[in-house]
């Protein structure tokens, strides 16, 4: 049931409120993260892991680069991300003091099953951070975090997106809580950035009328690019494949500082580039250095549609296009900033006449190698 929507993608970019809040549902409780299924491995293994690697592919893959940025931050703990299929064959240094943490919508991606028995094998704590009930990976892990997000449909995920990374920031406050790393006031701000949470997706959502009018003005675009940095940087990348997935346009991510050594080639007259702007009150230094990619990629002739918390001006005499967030936490800004890019990526499709909810050539769960 489509519940009135044109597209399962649709309704399910319209869930995220509620995905994101059901998967915090009781693990924040009076300003206090407590992840019971962790808490089941016990305190002592928590507090000696000495190294996270997350293991996923695709849109699992950048949930599980956005969570490093927050898992580092809380628990200070060095976390490094993986593609399933690259970790297994690249005979990876793992310690029985290694956690390796798997993130899998379906909880069948052959991929990532694969790497979470060779992991476990060699005697790592694994934990599963997974939407689907009793699927095969959590099965196999030492703990099982799910995301509630509710099953998904459409082949493009969308708020199992939202719901892992919530899941990430979840497991991150929890070991730096077990840790001793993180401090009262950390958790608390984090804790009310998740009160915040949906009613802050449940904005970015009301994005789509701007962005439906912006693709409908671009379907014929041949290749949009997405330039984010810090947690804006997964964000940009996750932007890049819902375009590739469901309008089969040709798409890139970038790190914005990454410009200069060689992407800023491409920019050409009328080039659409999609930017994630960080908050000018939270994160003014990664901002002004944000504003001054834009103008140079402006100056290049640079088509820019600029994602920025609302109130921000320094980006407007730069930008072709503004799409205003609603203020949040700089770690909690990839949870709104996807929104508008997963609408864009939807309305492209729809533009362009082709199945939104099942693109040619991919199946929702990959259970092949
Ligand atoms: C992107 C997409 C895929 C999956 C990937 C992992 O929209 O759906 O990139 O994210 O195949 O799937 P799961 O999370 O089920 O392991």
């Amino acid at each position: 049931d489509k519940g009135g929507w044109s597209s399962f993608m649709a309704k399910e970019i319209t869930e995220q409120p509620e995905a994101v809040a059901n998967t915090f549902r009781g693990r924040v409780v009076d300003g206090r993260v407590e992840i019971p299924e962790l808490s089941a491995l016990g305190e002592e293994r928590l507090r000696e892991v000495d190294r996270i690697v997350i293991i996923a592919c695709g849109t699992a893959s950048y949930a599980g680069q956005i969570g490093a940025y927050a898992i580092e931050r809380w628990a200070r703990v060095p976390v490094e991300v993986q593609l399933s299929h690259e970790f297994r064959y690249r005979d990876p240094v793992l310690s029985p003091s290694t956690m390796v943490i798997s993130v899998s919508q379906s909880g069948e991606t052959m991929d990532t099953l694969m790497a979470v028995k060779y992991a476990k094998d060699r005697g790592v704590t694994t934990v599963s951070v997974c939407n689907t009930q009793s699927a095969t990976i959590p099965r196999e892990s030492d703990a099982a975090v799910y995301t509630h997000a509710g099953p998904e449909v459409a082949v493009a995920s969308t708020k199992a997106f939202t719901a892992q990374i919530t899941a990430l920031y979840l497991i991150g406050l929890h070991l730096g809580r077990v840790r001793g790393t993180l401090s009262p006031e950390e958790e608390a701000q984090a804790a009310s950035a998740f009160e915040q949470l949906p009613q802050a997706v449940a904005e970015a959502v009301e994005t789509h009328e701007q962005i439906a009018q912006l693709a409908h003005w671009m379907a014929d675009t041949r290749s949009v690019l997405f330039l984010g940095r810090h947690v804006g940087y997964p964000t940009a990348l996750e932007g890049a494949l819902k375009l590739k997935e469901i309008a089969y346009i040709h798409a890139e991510g970038f790190a914005a500082g990454e410009l200069k050594h060689g992407p800023i080639a491409l920019i050409d007259h009328g080039q659409p580039v999609f930017v994630l702007v960080p908050s000018p009150r939270r994160s003014p230094v990664m901002h002004s250095k944000v504003v001054s990619n834009i103008q140079e990629i402006r100056a290049r002739g640079a088509r820019v549609i600029a994602i920025v918390e609302k109130g921000d001006t320094a980006v407007l005499p730069y930008a072709d296009d503004v799409i205003r967030m609603p203020l949040t936490d700089p770690l909690f800004e990839p949870l709104v900033q996807v929104v508008p890019l997963q609408w864009f990526a939807l309305e492209l499709s729809t533009a362009k006449g082709l199945d939104v909810d099942q693109p040619r050539n991919l199946a929702k769960s990959v259970t092949v190698e």
